[in-house]
């Protein structure tokens, strides 16, 4: 008796699910740059991200989560499913008026979902070619894209280009967008995304990828020829972060905080309009944080060795933090390894779709590992090969072992560099803050579990990083490195000599990859892609040119 009351139960919760199992809507989050160290949950005290903490403590934090280390790579990736050596994309990132593009024999990730009837929208950024219309987002297989087609652009402004070569890159679909010059960057995707949000038909699935400018830097500055960040108010920047002594790392605070009011806006908006429940949300930077030099934001990977370009973990080991309610369990930390490039087979399961239809890319499903926290099939990944700069890394051995060979920009953003966040000066974690943010608010009306403030410290004790330099003095030199990534996440000890065999297999598998791989793509600057020949606004140039 007692058993045929648990299977009816079991069969009415199956049945229920079968009945209202609709194919889930899936929200990515992407942001430009993120350090590695300036999010709350790894236990910075200087910036606080309430918002992105309790999406990490209701959800999953994938802990183990690989980029490319750069922009254009990184997003390559994470559209076509494949490591950007298959396309010539490993290298330099496109240039505003360079002709390149992704290749038309691979399909895009909105590309794969509408296969499974599912409305894809990008807002903000693209970085994966603009010469053509059917280069640009909505001829790639998105339905509708409002943003910027280039790397970067003003954050008021919304241009990008040298002096003379300078234009609007701010486009709902091709219609230049002049009536938001002056409106703040971050302001105007958050507007959008819940515009989206609110007025699309839930009777097909939504996929919306929200790619802010922030916290990249934007504005060119023409005394120096480097980008800068812009606040969007001095005055509320001051007032909030005036405990941060350099005025350029307050600034990445606000904007880094803009980022995380963002979040808690879009989680509301999907809260309204009652779709939170069958929403998977992803927030995730598309490489690591650039604390000087070209494009410097001042942000932090503290403890992590290396800026973004490089082949350390600060350059690629990037923040994820993941949301369902089919998570089995809260607040997961999942440490298996996975890469960008299994976010599109990862998805096209999670929409019904069977990952084997895919044909043979690199990217692996893993579906079962996020929500489930099963092991992960990926035993090693591909961080590049760059062979313009002679400079390969690769992760092997379940994720242990790293081999890197040579640098880029003459180890220039090979070392340790950025705030750690935890003296004195700053505020005290603010649990209050999160448990009230609205991403917090949101999730606690779709679950019996909530968090307390107990239950938050646990996890943040959990999650923060730990410093892990001990072997300092370095030796920045990698030709070749080899770190046991378990044993030292850092990177401080080359053990190249004492692992003669490990080396040589992770070489081994390197010259491989090299075999099938494609040349980079790189093109000099189109100089009819000038805008000054189209009222300083980018267009796609070969369209138009006749
Ligand atoms: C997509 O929609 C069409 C028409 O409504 C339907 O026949 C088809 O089964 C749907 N495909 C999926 C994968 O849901
Ligand atoms: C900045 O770049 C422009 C052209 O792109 C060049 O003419 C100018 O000299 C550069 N300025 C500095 C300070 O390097
Ligand atoms: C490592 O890089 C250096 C410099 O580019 C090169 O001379 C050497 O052949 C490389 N080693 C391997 C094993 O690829
Ligand atoms: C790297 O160093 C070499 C030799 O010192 C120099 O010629 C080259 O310009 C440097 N490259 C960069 C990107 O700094
Ligand atoms: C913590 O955050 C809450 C909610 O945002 C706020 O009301 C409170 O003033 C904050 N406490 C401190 C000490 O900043």
């Amino acid at each position: 008796m007692k058993f045929s009351l648990f299977y009816f139960m079991l069969l009415l919760v199956t049945c229920v699910e079968v009945v209202f199992c609709k194919q889930p809507n899936i929200v990515v989050i992407l942001v430009d740059d993120l350090g590695y160290n300036d999010v709350g949950f790894r236990g910075s005290n200087q910036i606080q991200t309430p918002n992105i903490d309790a999406l990490a403590y209701n959800g999953a934090v994938l802990n183990r989560f690989y980029t490319l280390p750069t922009c254009t790579p990184s997003r390559a990736a994470l559209l076509t499913g494949n490591y950007p050596i298959r396309s010539g994309f490993q290298g330099v990132p496109i240039t505003a008026g360079e002709d390149r593009s992704i290749p038309t024999d691979m399909s895009t990730l909105p590309e794969r979902l509408k296969e499974l009837n599912y409305t894809s929208h990008l807002v903000g950024k693209w970085h994966l070619g603009s010469a053509h219309q059917n280069a640009t987002p909505t001829g790639r297989g998105f339905d509708s894209h409002y943003g910027y087609w280039n790397g970067y652009m003003g954050y008021f402004n919304h241009q990008i280009g040298n002096p003379g070569f300078q234009g609007l890159d701010m486009h709902n679909n091709f219609q230049p967008d002049f009536e938001t010059v002056g409106k703040y960057a971050t302001d105007l995707f958050t507007d959008r995304a819940i515009k989206l949000i609110n007025t699309h038909d839930y009777k097909q699935p939504l996929f919306l990828l929200v790619s802010h400018l922030a916290p990249h830097t934007g504005k060119l500055d023409e005394e120096t020829n480097n980008t800068v960040l812009e606040e969007k108010s001095a005055h509320k920047m001051n007032r909030r972060f005036g405990y941060i002594p350099d005025v350029k790392r307050r600034r990445y605070a606000d904007i880094v905080n803009s980022v995380d009011e963002s979040i808690g806006e879009i989680v509301n908006a999907l809260s309204t309009r009652g779709v939170l429940r069958n929403t998977m949300i992803l927030f995730m930077s598309d490489n690591g944080g650039q604390t000087f030099g070209m494009h410097e934001n001042f942000a932090s990977n503290w403890p992590l060795r290396g800026l973004k370009f490089t082949h350390f973990e600060g350059a690629i080991r990037g923040t994820a933090v993941f949301y369902s309610d089919k998570l089995t369990r809260k607040g997961r930390i999942n440490d298996h390894l996975i890469h960008i490039t299994d976010l599109l087979p990862t998805f096209y399961k999670a929409g019904g779709g069977d990952p084997h239809n895919l044909g043979e890319i690199d990217g692996m499903n893993q579906l079962e590992t996020i929500l489930k926290g099963e092991p992960s099939e990926r035993e090693e990944l591909l961080i590049n090969i760059d062979e313009v700069e002679n400079h390969v890394g690769i992760i092997g051995y379940q994720g242990r072992y790293k081999y890197i060979n040579g640098t880029i920009y003459n180890n220039t953003y090979d070392g340790y560099h950025g705030a750690i966040g935890r003296g004195k000066e700053n505020p005290k974690y603010n649990i209050s803050a999160v448990l009230q943010s609205d991403v917090n608010v949101a999730l606690a009306h779709l679950s019996f579990n909530r968090l307390t403030v107990d239950g938050i410290a646990k996890r943040r004790k959990h999650l923060q990083s730990r410093d892990c330099r001990q072997f300092l003095p370095i030796n920045l030199d990698c030709y070749p490195c080899l770190f046991d990534l378990w044993m030292d996440p850092c990177e401080t000890r080359n053990i190249a000599r004492d692992q003669p065999t490990i080396l040589v297999n992770l070489m081994r598998r390197i010259d491989e990859f090299w075999k099938n791989l494609v040349p980079q793509q790189n093109k000099p600057v189109d100089p009819r892609s000038n805008s000054a020949n189209y009222e300083n606004v980018w267009t796609t140039w070969l369209d138009t040119d006749e």
